[in-house]
């Protein structure tokens, strides 16, 4: 079969390759545990299924501006006032299906072929591949002390004419960690001065612990202007817990937002109707469920932190935020994706090889499902790879044998 040169460098996600692994286990009745998911568990708010079930009922279900729904505008543009105390107007906001294809729209309409757009390491897997996708060229940047803070002496080593955009995404997927503000600030700071787009994945900004605070990078920006390079990218998918809805958008100004309005009206036309009447109820509705969603991963974070502090042979940076953590098991001399692969086949756990982050040695593990989930996860883990456990156990009714070498 004959496809295009760019859609044989893209690879396929690995975190929806491993959603179906878990799922085909499953299907065949084994008892698999899925360390490896990106999303929440927890109900959809009644306020958006009440919305959406409403806009159902009415059975006329047709395209929309390609922007949002007015109302979807007007919630946005709250929850930004309210969340970064940013004021902005209807004419900085496009609605997605999804926080990434907003990515994929704002990276159309501002990379041209060649333009480099700096990432940091531990990154979401699917910056590179969107990035190539815009024959833009990723460059990876990682911190030189091996942390999973990004460093402003890193990125500026990095930054050259070709530079057009920096990706942060903080709290970061797939480490939990959550950048400073005195980074944010420096970052803000220094795109500004060069001219360099800096975008901000805030898709988990409420899911953050310890008393901690989302940082506004707002707050440090001093261009207020129609040409301002700071754009945000958020969305309903992770605080919500409505992935399958696919919402999600942009701020930016003016005259960017009114590029990818044309790009996004060429490519899917707008969102569903039915996605941004329940994206409405919910950002419009009881916030209880977010905070609620935010409390449950805190407990699950501390269980997970503490479940791996007692396993010898990993090092864990414990997360401040998020539903991820990416414990460091390069003490077992395996790539990651043999790791990850030896702990499907051999313990029926599903995690993510950390290689796909840009880190390799390490798994992703996901703590957003239930406690014992990540208590029976870790442990089989523990009974894989610890040289003292005994060769076979038990999974339930199924014998598992991990011969280890
Ligand atoms: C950092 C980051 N950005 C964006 C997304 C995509 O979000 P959405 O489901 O809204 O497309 C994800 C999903 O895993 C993510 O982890």
């Amino acid at each position: 079969m004959s496809v295009s040169l760019l859609a044989r460098e893209i690879k396929e996600s690995p975190t929806l390759k491993l959603n179906e692994t878990a799922r085909i286990l499953r299907e065949k009745g084994e008892p698999v545990i899925h360390l490896g998911s990106g999303e929440p568990k927890s109900k959809v708010p009644l306020d958006a299924i009440l919305s959406c079930a409403a806009k159902l009922r009415t059975a006329d279900i047709r395209y929309t501006p390609t922007e949002g729904i007015p109302a979807l505008l007007k919630a946005i543009i709250r929850y930004t006032e309210e969340s970064y105390n940013k004021v902005i107007g209807p004419e900085n906001v496009l609605v997605s299906s999804g926080a990434k294809q907003a990515l994929y729209t704002l990276l159309m309409a501002i990379i041209n072929p060649q333009d480099e757009v700096i990432i940091t390491a531990p990154y979401w897997v699917s910056y590179p591949e969107i990035v190539k996708m815009v024959y833009g060229i990723p460059v990876i940047v990682k911190a030189e002390d091996g942390r999973f803070h990004p460093r402003m002496e890193d990125i500026l080593q990095n930054v050259g004419s070709y530079t057009k955009a920096i990706i942060l995404n903080s709290p970061n997927n797939p480490s939990g960690e959550v950048y400073s503000e005195e980074f944010i600030g420096e970052i803000v700071e220094f795109c500004e001065k060069k001219g360099i787009y800096l975008i901000m994945d805030d898709i988990y900004q409420k899911l953050i612990f310890d008393d901690r605070s989302p940082v506004s990078c707002y707050k440090f920006s001093k261009d207020n202007s129609d040409s301002s390079k700071l754009v945000v990218i958020n969305g309903v998918s992770k605080m919500y817990a409505m992935t399958g809805f696919r919402i999600g958008w942009t701020i930016a100004n003016r005259k960017l937002t009114e590029a990818m309005i044309n790009v996004a009206a060429q490519n899917t036309s707008c969102p569903s109707i039915v996605s941004q009447t329940a994206a409405t109820g919910a950002l419009s509705g009881v916030q209880s469920s977010v905070e609620a969603l935010r409390l449950f991963l805190e407990n699950n974070r501390n269980i997970m932190v503490n479940e791996l502090k007692s396993f010898a042979g990993i090092k864990i940076t414990p997360p401040a935020g998020t539903f991820y953590c990416l414990p460091d098991f390069s003490a077992y001399h395996m790539k990651s994706t043999e790791l990850s692969q030896f702990l499907v086949d051999k313990a029926l756990v599903v995690t993510v090889p950390g290689v796909e982050f840009g880190m390799e040695g390490h798994l992703r593990l996901s703590y957003c499902g239930s406690v014992k989930d990540i208590t029976d996860g870790i442990a089989r883990i523990k009974w894989a790879l610890d040289p003292d456990s005994p060769n076979e156990i038990y999974i339930g009714d199924r014998k598992c044998r991990r011969d280890w070498k």
